[in-house]
C-alpha cells in the first residue's frame, strides 16, 4: 500500500501525483505489520451502565475563561487533546502555560528544546510550581516507561512530530513513526487516568488533512488560526467529544504568553478610521455564540485602463461581485468602470450573510465620498432582488450592538421583539441604503 506524505491518503498503487491532495511525488510505500488470521475470540465481561462510576465525568476548570469556553468549560480528565498548527504560533507556550492555568500534576515532555531553554521559558512565564516535572526525551519506549511509574494528571507531549519508536521504521515525523507513536500513546492513555495533550506541527499548506489518523484517535482537535501580522490568536476546536465544535477561544499574544481577550466586541476594528473617513462601515458578526464587531473598508477608484479590478480580503470574492451587481441593477450605483477593493480590517475572515449590508454601505460610502458615523452599525443580508433580508440571530446582534454603545442600528424591515427600548432604523432595499448614506 502507498500513503501520501502530505495528506495521508491511502492508495493501492504508486502514482506520481496524489489523487486526493494533488501533491507531486508524495506517495511512499507503507507496509502494515502482518496480522495472523484467527477465528477464535475471547469472551469478555459486559459492564452494566448503571455500575459505571461517575469518575469519567471529572473535569478540570482552567483559569482561562477562553480555554474553558472552547473546551466546554473544562478539560475532561482522561481525554486526549491534539493541539496543532505551524511552528512559531504558540503551541509550546500554551502547553507550558497550561501548568499555570490548572492545579494538577503535569509532566511536560519536550525534545525540540533542551532543559535550559524550557526552564528559561518557564521562568519568563513565571512558573515555579512543584507540580510540574520536565522530561527531555524523544524515544517513545523511554517515555512510556517513565510515565508508567509517575502519578501525573496531565502529560503534555511537545511534539509528536519528533518522537520515535524502536518498533517503527522511518525518521521522526514520518507516517509510520507518527502512527506507531500515536497508537502506543493511546494504549497507554487507556490504561491510566491521564489527560494527554499532543502537540503536532503542520505546515502552512498542510491543513489538518495530515493528521487525519491522529484526529480519529483523539477526543479533541484544537488548531490555531492566525495572521502573521496580528497579535490575536484564535484557537478553534475542529472536533470535541465533550463540547461543541465551532467554538473559539480568543487570545492576545503578549511579550510573555497568551492572554484571554475578555471583551472581544470592539477588539477587531481599526483605531485610525473616524467619522470623517469615507469607505468604512461597521457590522456585527457571530463567531459561534460570540459577537464580534467587524469593520469593512472599501475603496472605489476610476479604472484607468482595461478591465476594472475587484479585490477582496476577508470575504469571498463572489460576494463582492454579487453586491456590485445588485447595486448596479437596483440603485444605479454603477461601478462598471471603477476598481473596487474590499477588506475586513485586522485580517478577520467572515463568510456569513449578516455583514452584507455593511459591505454594501462601505462601497457606497467610498463611491459617494460620504463618511458613515462610527456609532452606526449595519446588520442584514443583501438579496439578489435588491431587498435587505433578515439574518440569523438578529436580536442577539442588536442586543450586543446596544451593549457596545452603538446608537444607529440599521437593520432590515423585520419585526424585532426586544425587551429593551432600542432605536432601530429599518431599511427595505438597497436604494434606501444608498439614500441613507447620501444624506
Ligand atoms: P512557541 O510557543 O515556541 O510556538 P510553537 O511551539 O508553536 O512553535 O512561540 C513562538 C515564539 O513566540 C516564541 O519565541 C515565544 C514567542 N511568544 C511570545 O513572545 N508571546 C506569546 O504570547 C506567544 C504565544 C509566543
Ligand atoms: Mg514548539
Amino acid at each position: 500500500m502507498y500513503i501520501c506524505n502530505n495528506c495521508w491518503n491511502e492508495s493501492l498503487k504508486w502514482t506520481g501525483q496524489c489523487s486526493f491532495c494533488k501533491e507531486w511525488s508524495s506517495l511512499v510505500e507503507f507496509k502494515e505489520s502482518k496480522v495472523k488470521w484467527s477465528s477464535s475470540g475471547e469472551k469478555k465481561q459486559l459492564t452494566k451502565m448503571s455500575d459505571v462510576s461517575s469518575q469519567s465525568e471529572e473535569k478540570i476548570t482552567t483559569l482561562s475563561q477562553e480555554l474553558n469556553n472552547l473546551l466546554g468549560w473544562w478539560i475532561t480528565l482522561w481525554s486526549i487533546i491534539l493541539l496543532s498548527w505551524e511552528p512559531g504560533i504558540g503551541k509550546s507556550t500554551l502547553g507550558l502555560q497550561l501548568t499555570k492555568l490548572v492545579d494538577k500534576n503535569i509532566i511536560y515532555i519536550s525534545w525540540e528544546e533542551n532543559e535550559n531553554q524550557i526552564i528559561s521559558r518557564a521562568k519568563r512565564l513565571n512558573i515555579h510550581s512543584e507540580k510540574i516535572s520536565l522530561l527531555c526525551e524523544n524515544n517513545l519506549e523511554n517515555i512510556l516507561k517513565t510515565l508508567e511509574s509517575s502519578t501525573s494528571d496531565i502529560v503534555v507531549l511537545d511534539s509528536i512530530s519528533v518522537i520515535t519508536s524502536n518498533n517503527a521504521s522511518g525518521s521522526a515525523g514520518s507516517i509510520s513513526q507518527v502512527k506507531e507513536v500515536a497508537e502506543k500513546i493511546v494504549d497507554f492513555w487507556k490504561s491510566t487516568n491521564t489527560t494527554i495533550i499532543i502537540i503536532w506541527h503542520v505546515t502552512k499548506d498542510g491543513n489538518l488533512a495530515g493528521p487525519k489518523t491522529l484526529e480519529h484517535l483523539v477526543d479533541t482537535v484544537l488548531f490555531f488560526e492566525w495572521e502573521r501580522y496580528e497579535e490575536v490568536r484564535i484557537l478553534r476546536s475542529l472536533k470535541n467529544r465533550f463540547g461543541s465544535t465551532g467554538e473559539i477561544a480568543l487570545f492576545k499574544m503578549t511579550e510573555v504568553w497568551l492572554e484571554d481577550i475578555k471583551n472581544p466586541g470592539l477588539e477587531f476594528i481599526s483605531s485610525e478610521n473616524d467619522d470623517t473617513t469615507p469607505g468604512s462601515s461597521l457590522s456585527i458578526t457571530l463567531e459561534w455564540n460570540r459577537a464580534l464587531v467587524v469593520e469593512i473598508e472599501s475603496l472605489t477608484t476610476y479604472t484607468k485602463f482595461g478591465y476594472p479590478k475587484r479585490s477582496t480580503r476577508g470575504i469571498p470574492s463572489p460576494k463582492l461581485d454579487l453586491i456590485l451587481a445588485v447595486l448596479w441593477k437596483y440603485s444605479k450605483v454603477n461601478l462598471d468602470s471603477y476598481d473596487v477593493y474590499v477588506n475586513i480590517v485586522r485580517w478577520i475572515k467572515v463568510d456569513e450573510p449578516g455583514i452584507d449590508m455593511s459591505i454594501g454601505a462601505s462601497i457606497i460610502s467610498s463611491k459617494l465620498g460620504k463618511p458613515i458615523k462610527r456609532n452606526t452599525i449595519f446588520i442584514g443580508e443583501i438579496s439578489l432582488t435588491g431587498r435587505i433580508k433578515n439574518c440569523f440571530w438578529i436580536e442577539k446582534r442588536i442586543k450586543e450592538a446596544v451593549k457596545l454603545g452603538f446608537e444607529n442600528i440599521i437593520i432590515p424591515d423585520v419585526d424585532i421583539k426586544l425587551k429593551e427600548k432600542v432605536h432601530l432604523i429599518k431599511i427595505k432595499n438597497i436604494w434606501e441604503l444608498v439614500e441613507k448614506i447620501a444624506l
